[in-house]
């Protein structure tokens, strides 16, 4: 591991440069043509190699419909051009919200849903052409341990109690509720896919509840202990949804292949050492996701609640409260290239999202035309890039390049706005309507945290 460092390069070859300082096995290449290809996904195409990756906005209604705020910022990622948008946190439960602003798709409001995605697909279109559309993954979920269905306070229902990350008021779930969970999240999937999403992933990542069931080792019953248990509610729910919505249409996960967490509490860590991944349960679960009719995945890891949220989001700048890491951004993406890899390797034909790029600004398409050319995934996934500079993919298909002023600073000023409470966005692209929230939240953070 080596120094942490802020984003300091000029040109392509100063990155490869610090690649082989760092001894990292990052790949480039200066030809995009990988990110243009369309991309079969079960029986669907994405016009393109780019994704959205889900990023969560914290502006649905009390009641999880969509906003003028959502819709403005789904018509941003879908002018943006990308082929395939994912679309954030959908919890399947009210008390498995993260925030009381999260998103939920309901029999009350699909209406507004099924609006939505006509006017974000008529937006695609008009932007990039009549025959772009982009495929939509509504992302289901239940935040487990981060549920804070109302107010400033959390709720958490936990899979087990983890001394590292326990604050004494979690509720572990039982194997009823578990069993029960998984019909919700069926009645999620058949409303997605009725207002015309293409898929649904089931989310298993960031240490949310499913993500959390993995690493279910000290959990008691038919969930916890054995890899087959710990696996059991991903396959059941995997195996009912497929039942539910026929053939065609999409199930993915998008799931933590490591958790920088220790035994006996963290995913794909070794036993000894928690920074050292372990990829014997993570091929395994990827095998058994295919096997079982998954046909989209996309690998992240760590714990974006917790001291190391470089492990998912390498950046320049830390937000409140987290150290700056011990190691050097570059390191930290290398890691998600080589897990999005062994993903890829597993799964077969099934596309794999990678992740990471973000930090890299405009050097990203590089490395990512190169992983894909190179089999080390199947599309582009840009997550914060995609709140500063939504327009990215359409600049690398129509100039072919992305402009540096227009770039993600991984300020981690977006994450601050979430814990902050806040609706979130690009604090310093998207200033005018994201600046003064920032201000406000943080403000009321400060008193309400007690803050020094
Ligand atoms: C503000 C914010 C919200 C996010 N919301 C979600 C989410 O709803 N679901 C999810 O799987 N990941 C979420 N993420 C993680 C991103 O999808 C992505 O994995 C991460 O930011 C790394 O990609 P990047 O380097 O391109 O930003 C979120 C990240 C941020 C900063």
């Amino acid at each position: 591991m080596s120094q942490h460092e802020k984003f300091n390069f000029k040109t392509l070859d100063d990155v490869r440069e610090k690649s082989e300082q760092l001894h990292l096995d990052l790949k480039f290449q200066e030809d995009l043509s990988p990110l243009m290809q369309p991309r079969k996904v079960g029986s669907k195409v994405a016009p393109n190699s780019m994704a959205v990756l889900p990023m969560e906005g914290c502006d649905s209604t009390e009641g999880g419909s969509p906003t003028e705020l959502v819709e403005r910022r789904y018509t941003r990622f879908a002018s943006g051009g990308s082929g395939l948008l994912w679309w954030e946190a959908c919890a399947v439960v009210p008390e498995g919200r993260a925030n009381e602003h999260a998103m939920m798709l309901t029999a009350s409001n699909r209406s507004q849903f099924e609006a939505l995605l006509k006017r974000t697909n008529a937006a695609a279109a008009n932007a990039n052409g009549s025959n772009h559309r982009p495929l939509n993954i509504l992302q289901l979920t239940h935040s487990g341990r981060y549920s804070r269905p109302e107010g400033h306070l959390g709720r958490p229902l936990v899979a087990f109690h983890d001394p590292i990350l326990d604050h004494g008021n979690e509720i572990v779930v039982t194997d009823a509720y578990l069993d029960s969970l998984t019909e919700r999240y069926v009645q999620t999937a058949i409303l997605a896919k009725e207002v015309g999403f293409d898929g649904v992933d089931i989310k298993s990542c960031h240490r949310y509840l499913l993500s959390e069931l993995l690493s279910a080792f000290t959990r008691e019953g038919k969930y916890g202990g054995s890899f087959e248990n710990r696996t059991r509610f991903l396959r059941q729910t995997i195996r009912a949804v497929r039942e539910a919505v026929g053939p065609d249409f999409i199930i993915a996960s998008r799931f933590n292949v490591f958790d920088a967490h220790p035994y006996p509490y963290g995913f794909g860590c070794d036993k000894e050492d928690m920074w050292k991944f372990d990829p014997a349960e993570p091929e395994a679960l990827v095998k058994m996701m295919v096997e079982n009719g998954v046909n989209l995945l996309s690998n992240s890891g760590g714990n974006p609640y917790y001291i190391y949220p470089q492990v998912t989001r390498p950046f320049d700048k830390s937000s409140y409260g987290i150290p700056t890491p011990e190691e050097h951004p570059l390191e930290s993406c290398a890691r998600l290239y080589q897990f999005t890899r062994m993903v890829q390797k597993a799964a077969g034909d099934v596309p794999v999202v990678g992740n990471g790029y973000s930090w890299l600004r405009q050097f990203a398409p590089y490395v990512g035309a190169a992983n894909i050319a190179s089999g080390g995934c199947s599309f582009m996934g840009l997550g914060r890039s995609s709140f500063a500079y939504p327009d990215g993919p359409r600049d690398l298909i129509t100039k072919g390049y992305m402009e540096p002023g227009k770039c993600c600073i991984s300020c981690s000023m977006c994450t601050q706005l979430m814990r902050d409470h806040g609706e979130t966005g690009c604090v310093v692209h998207d200033s005018k309507l994201y600046l003064p929230k920032y201000k406000k939240y943080n403000a009321e953070a400060v008193i309400r945290e007690h803050r020094v």
